[in-house]
């Protein structure tokens, strides 16, 4: 690795560019690719990426510049043909059939055939056992892919491309959705890969992880190419700097507040088997961190709150009048706006326009009887575009044609907008570019100073502890303490968290 000049690169691409009628994706786009390196590919929410990505992978045609790939120029027409030229991408929601066993899915479409032409499953098996063996990961292959973790899909996504001995393998934010040991594992893999010779384009919107494992950065802006340095040639801000165009303000601007009287009591709640005997308030005012390590039972929490899961005992008060459960709507007539951990799945719903998507959660006060006010509403939708750095062509434009980020934002302006008593925040900064963090720390604490009580979950300790007033530790499903600002610390946390105190 110490020389990657003296090679040739595996893929190349020069002035790309793409549009979407008026939406011009990707204005600028260049990269280069060298076997054995990890290369990172940052820029805000909007930049392009994916759309780069897509190009890449033959998803998207691109209108301009040239694209090289070992050696020859190309045009792919679909994933298949990108696929079959060994590019492989992992998508941040892999793409498995449910219903097929681990191994079928590696090899769908190309099993090895016994003489006759029957499917060979035990060479199958074999086959997929032993890349599982080489990466060092322990998955059965005859078990089915459905209820599979993010992670293990991922790692059956990452499976498959070494079976089509795959020279370039493409991340897009592919740790999002992943706990601490996961994403572990996954740089465990992508070195492993890099021996290879595999070059890997890795896409996070979280720089410390750019920093671990890639030796090469790109860095994009408004769809075009900013620069390609070597990572150790940059500091975090020279990279924030190139990424936003601008300096950044204060990345935590909490301010202190006031606490009012009780709006949300959980009184004892339990799930069996996911969460048990939960007891906490939220006052009016007051930022409630809830912490925890992935799988305690944090996020389920949460969804019983809101009426989407159900629970076996205890009871929700809002405002000291019992909410009945089970029902999303009841809980956001009684005030409850929640932005979910997977927004894209449930946050949105997008064949509707970003203006729709945002006036949702206030419709009652954008109408009167039947009639829904359309200036509101797109006052509304502009106003909060505007807050959150939203970018987009038309406000009307259609949720699904956003970028990851961006859809991310439009759920927390649904939210936000519907000015609820108590809103409930899953890791509200997720697959956020570190430009629009603070903004969105900001809306946040702005919400807690107008009275608005505000639960928080987020694996991010340096946000809990910038922005709680008050942490609640999750512990296998358990509330294992609860910890005031001024205590809260790393340490105090953790430990906390992992059972040492
Ligand atoms: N199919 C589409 N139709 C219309 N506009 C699109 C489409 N796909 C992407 N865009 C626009 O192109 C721009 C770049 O999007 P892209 O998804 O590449 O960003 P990104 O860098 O991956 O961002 P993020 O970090 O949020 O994932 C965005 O403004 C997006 O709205
Ligand atoms: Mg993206």
């Amino acid at each position: 690795m110490s020389d990657v000049q003296t090679v040739e690169p595996i893929l190349v691409m020069k002035n790309v560019s793409k549009s979407f009628g008026a939406v011009i994706a990707l204005a600028d786009g260049s990269i280069e690719l060298y076997p054995g390196e990890a290369h990172a590919l940052l820029g805000e929410n909007g930049a392009g990426k994916s759309t780069l990505v897509k190009i890449i992978a033959g998803v998207y045609q691109s209108d301009g510049g040239t694209y090289t790939y070992d050696g020859k120029a190309r045009n792919f027409r679909g994933p298949h043909d990108s696929q079959e030229a060994g590019i492989a991408v992992i998508y941040q929601e892999p793409t498995l059939f449910d219903d097929l066993n681990v191994a079928e899915n590696i090899y769908l479409g190309r099993q090895p055939l016994r003489i006759g032409r029957t499917i060979n499953r035990r060479e199958m098996r074999r086959q997929a056992r032993a890349i599982f063996e080489q990466l060092g990961v322990d998955i059965d292959p005859n078990r089915k892919a459905k209820g599979l973790s993010v992670a293990d899909q991922q790692m059956v996504e990452i499976a498959k491309a070494l079976s089509k001995d795959a020279r370039v393998v493409v991340m897009d934010e592919p740790t999002a959705a992943l706990s601490p040991e996961e994403v572990r594992r996954l740089f465990t893999v992508v070195n492993n890969l890099r021996e290879r010779g595999v070059a890997i384009l890795f896409i996070s919107h979280r720089l410390e992880e750019v920093f671990e494992i890639c030796q090469r950065v790109t860095i994009m802006r408004d769809g075009a190419f900013v620069r390609t340095d070597l990572i150790g040639d940059l500091t975090i801000n020279e990279i924030v700097r190139s990424m936003v165009g601008r300096e950044l303000g204060l990345l935590f601007p909490k301010t202190e507040i006031r606490a009012g009287g009780e709006v949300l009591r959980v009184e004892r709640l339990t799930r069996e088997g996911t969460f048990y005997d939960i007891s906490f308030t939220v006052n009016a005012g007051e930022i409630v961190g809830l912490s925890g390590l992935v799988g305690s039972g944090r996020t389920e929490i949460a969804r019983a709150i809101f009426g989407i899961d159900r629970y076996d005992a205890g009871g929700v008060y809002i405002n000291g009048a019992k909410l009945k459960g089970g029902s999303p709507l009841r809980a956001m007539h009684a005030g409850i706006g929640f932005v979910p951990e997977d927004r894209r799945q449930q946050g949105l719903v997008m064949d509707y326009g970003i203006d729709h998507n945002v006036a949702l959660a206030s419709l009652r006060r954008l109408s009167r009887g039947l009639f829904l006010f359309r200036w509101a509403e797109d006052k509304l939708a502009a106003d909060w575009a505007l807050r959150l750095h939203l970018k987009f062509g038309k406000l009307s434009d259609e949720a699904n044609t956003l970028s990851g980020g961006n859809q991310q934002k439009v759920v927390l302006a649904k939210w936000l907008a519907g000015q609820p008593k108590l809103i409930i925040v899953d890791e509200p900064t997720r697959g956020i570019d570190v430009g629009t963090k603070s903004e969105v720390h900001r809306i946040i604490d702005e919400l807690a100073q107008s009275g608005v009580a505000v639960l928080m979950i987020s694996s991010e300790l340096p946000e809990v502890l910038g922005m709680a007033d008050r942490v609640l530790v999750m512990r296998e499903g358990r509330l294992a303490a609860t910890i005031d600002r001024a205590d809260a610390t790393q340490e105090s946390v953790m430990m906390a968290s992992t059972g040492q105190v």
